[in-house]
């Protein structure tokens, strides 16, 4: 089993008079290949965790490994540069740019990186159709359903072609159906060998979709013995 990302002992404290830091000695791994679900109550850390997966966000203490690479010491730039060409992230509520069309808003990250116009629209394009969004380019995300917004940030999200994708909470703003076809998306990508981590607070999202489901409680990984037990209750 080859290792993608790997917490070591991971401390996140936003505010040094803050009761309880939001992940505590938090340490796991993120095969390469799989579906790792993260799921917890709401305020358990899981988008915490997942920034500082991502780089938007450094941790107070231990380490973030990204195939062995210490993340955690890099500079602003790196740092940048390690989001831009490594991650793609999905959010709640698609974070698209009401003022761009469809199209505009997925080569953003690849104009970012210095890909060619021309080379970002052909990728757009290509996985605009792939996710069953052809025809909707030129549309402005107004006039776009929930679950084809999501499918935009979707694209948006690969048009790097990250070796991971992050999702947080990606069918919180959607109705069920609109939100079983992202899950079944992310899931295709992951056949295809896209890494995915998908953080939900629905236990059974993440149990019918994650290979590795990680449970996060008060900022901790909780026990698999612990969260059987929580569950029967
Ligand atoms: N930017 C922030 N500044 C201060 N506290 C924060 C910030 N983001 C999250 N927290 C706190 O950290 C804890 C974990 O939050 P979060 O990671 O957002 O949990 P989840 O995504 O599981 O709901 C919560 O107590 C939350 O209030
Ligand atoms: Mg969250």
């Amino acid at each position: 089993m080859e290792v993608l990302v790997e917490l070591q002992q991971v401390t996140k404290i936003y505010d040094s008079g803050a009761e309880s830091p939001a992940l505590d000695g938090v340490s796991l791994t993120i095969p390469t290949g799989r579906f790792t679900a993260v799921m917890g109550p709401s305020g358990s850390g899981k988008s915490t965790l997942l920034n500082l997966i991502a780089g938007l966000d450094r941790p107070t203490r231990g380490s973030v490994l990204v195939d062995g690479v210490e993340i955690n010491r890099f500079g602003e730039a790196a740092l940048a540069r390690y989001r831009r060409a490594r991650v793609g992230l999905i959010f709640q509520f698609f974070n698209l740019l009401d003022n761009l069309t469809a199209l505009d808003n997925v080569i953003i990250p690849a104009q970012l990186s210095g890909v060619k116009r021309r080379e970002a629209i052909d990728r757009a394009r290509m996985l605009l159709q792939q996710l069953g969004l052809a025809g909707a380019e030129r549309s402005y995300p107004a006039r776009l359903s929930g679950g084809q917004r999501q499918r935009v940030a979707v694209a948006r999200a690969l048009i790097n072609r990250p070796p991971l994708l992050l999702a947080d909470e990606p069918t919180g703003a959607l109705d069920s159906h609109s939100g079983e076809q992202v899950l079944d998306l992310l899931r295709d990508l992951n056949r295809s060998g896209q890494t995915v981590v998908l953080v939900t607070h629905d236990g059974g999202l993440a149990r019918q979709y994650g290979d590795q489901v990680i449970t996060l409680e008060d900022g901790a990984v909780a026990r698999p013995g612990l969260t059987a037990l929580g569950a029967a209750q």
